[in-house]
């Protein structure tokens, strides 16, 4: 309980430092393919057009964006803990009417039980200050033939691409330290990507939280995957 409470306090500090670097950020982390990852996400999302959609760990808003931009769905509910980093997102969104923003946490969700027919989240599981609950809650507001849709970094499978990224990975923070002036939240991301599950482990907690056909891709060799998983 201590532990989650520290993280809780931790990631809010981090992001409160770096919302208005945030796409930098981004662009560090994944030397830009993240544009690329997150396409392919909202591909994988298969959305239908009258669809209501969470975008859980929302942050600037770049999965309710791509979205946006294909015109589908009903409804978005944006949802972050952050007010910054949503709001650093809203301006795109100031007259789609079918995009709202709930400032709240994963582990405690303001909607009812099977109310959204997706959920996605794009970098906000790794985290959660207690990803079990937020798994249960994910679970509690999809409706029944809803999907489950998550894109995070993980462990990287190829021997090659492993020993890059883990070089690459040591010089985030100094990278980090000379465009925005300050190391730790670099130092924060990537320790939280190595203290994460694995793949495997978290498709495990999925069907723990009674999500079925659990599923994940690797992409780049497992520096991210994509789960899916579905309610029946
Ligand atoms: C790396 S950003 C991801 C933003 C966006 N989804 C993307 O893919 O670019 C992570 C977000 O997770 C949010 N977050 C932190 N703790 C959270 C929690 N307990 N529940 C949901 N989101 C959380 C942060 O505020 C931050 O905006």
């Amino acid at each position: 309980m201590k532990t989650a409470k520290l993280k809780k306090k931790l990631v809010r500090k981090v992001f409160d430092k770096v919302h208005h670097n945030y796409d930098v950020m981004n662009d560090m982390m994944s030397l830009g393919s993240h544009r690329l990852w997150k396409k392919e996400f909202v591909n994988v999302m298969n959305i239908k057009k009258d669809e209501t959609i969470v975008d859980m760990a929302s942050g600037t808003g770049d999965i309710a964006k791509l979205i946006c931009k294909k015109n589908l769905c009903r409804k978005i509910l944006r949802i972050d803990p952050n007010y910054l980093m949503l709001k650093n997102g809203s301006k795109f969104f100031k007259n789609d009417s079918k995009v709202m923003e709930i400032c709240s946490t994963g582990e405690n969700i303001p909607l009812k039980d099977t109310s959204v027919d997706t959920y996605a989240i794009s970098f906000g599981i790794r985290n959660t200050y207690n990803t079990k609950k937020a798994l249960d809650e994910a679970y509690r507001i999809t409706k029944k033939g809803g999907k489950f849709v998550c894109l995070e970094f993980f462990k990287i499978t190829k021997p090659v691409i492993k020993e890059l990224y883990q070089l690459y990975s040591q010089a985030i923070p100094l990278i980090g330290e000379a465009i925005v002036g300050d190391k730790a939240p670099y130092e924060y991301l990537i320790s939280s990507i190595q203290k994460f599950y694995t793949q495997d482990e978290f498709k495990k907690m999925l069907e723990q939280s009674k999500f079925k056909n659990v599923n994940y891709i690797d992409l780049m060799g497992g520096v991210v995957s994509i789960h899916t998983a579905w309610k029946i």
